[in-house]
């Protein structure tokens, strides 16, 4: 298997159907011990059990420096040792007003405080997180970041979350450089559209906004986004973007570093 005995932490993947859970199948897949993460509240228990092969559930803020280092400390005393850390963690969801943004602006329409809490929750849990990890990440071992394709090209109905991923994707090659003397590899994944919690958040704001598509399900007027906005044709699977993270934390991505690669589909090079 390609990660045998490798000890990887994927943050914010305490949902069954997340992008997080996604990765850690695929890392659980290829013989690495799991150890995921994410927030008190979240089913990390039994999203822990569906995937399987002892994964192990540790409840902590990745915006927080000081937890981190605690749940990262004890990681390395139950499974000794660290090689892989996943900053998956982040939020979606509307944050703009649409009749405001539709009539004016969508910037002038955002709060300070949805800015502020999407540059925690997407771009400081990434620096955070990553402080964290450091000092016990093994030679060899990496960190993978994802970002989205948010990041890649103006955001208009996500200006905060674009600005934030586009600020991962910055540190992602910051930190390749940084820690290359160590050996120690950092890449960007950018996912394109995949149905998990945070699109039925995203899909019930699209909806109010827009009366016409008060009749369609989220799941429909996601499929309706889908099908407009991508090459391929079809949506993406956490396990799309958990193939990739397994292929950078392996060897045979050992001269890879400070990389960007979009699982869209195509969508990003339109
Ligand atoms: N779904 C998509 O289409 C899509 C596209 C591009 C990028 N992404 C990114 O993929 C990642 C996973 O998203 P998802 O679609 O699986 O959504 P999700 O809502 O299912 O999972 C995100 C998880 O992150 C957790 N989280 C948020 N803030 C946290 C914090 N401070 N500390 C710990 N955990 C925290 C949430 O509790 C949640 O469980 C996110 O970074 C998201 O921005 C998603």
């Amino acid at each position: 298997m390609l990660l045998d005995d490798k000890v990887v932490v994927i943050t914010g993947a305490g949902q069954p159907n997340g992008i997080g859970a996604g990765i850690a199948k695929c890392f659980s897949k290829e013989g690495a011990q799991v150890v995921i993460t994410d927030l008190p509240g979240t089913p990390l228990g039994s999203t822990g059990k569906a995937i399987g092969g002892g994964v192990i559930g540790i409840e902590a803020n990745a915006a927080s420096q000081v937890e981190m280092s605690a749940a990262m400390e004890d990681v390395v005393k139950r499974c000794g040792g660290l090689d892989i850390l996943v900053n998956n963690a982040g939020i979606g969801g509307p944050t703009i007003d649409y009749e405001e943004a539709a009539s004016a602006s969508a910037v002038m329409s955002m709060s300070d405080d949805v800015w502020d809490a999407q540059m925690e929750a997407n771009l400081r849990t990434t620096f955070s997180s990553s402080r964290a990890a450091i000092p016990h990440l093994n030679q060899g071992g990496g960190i993978i970041n994802i970002a989205s394709i948010a990041a890649l090209g103006p955001s208009q109905e996500l200006p905060a979350y674009g600005a934030a991923k586009a600020g991962v994707v910055h540190l992602t090659k910051t930190l390749a450089m940084d820690l290359a003397p160590r050996n120690i590899r950092v890449n960007c994944i950018c996912p394109g559209l995949l149905y998990t919690r945070a699109w039925e958040m995203l899909t019930e704001g699209i909806k109010q906004s827009q009366p016409e598509l008060a009749n369609m399900s989220n799941r429909q007027i996601f499929e309706g986004i889908v099908a407009q906005r991508t090459p391929l044709g079809a949506e993406q699977t956490p396990e799309d973007i958990g193939n990739l993270a397994v292929f950078y934390a392996s060897d045979r991505a050992r001269m890879i570093t400070g990389q960007v690669v979009a699982v869209d589909g195509g969508i990003s090079v339109q």
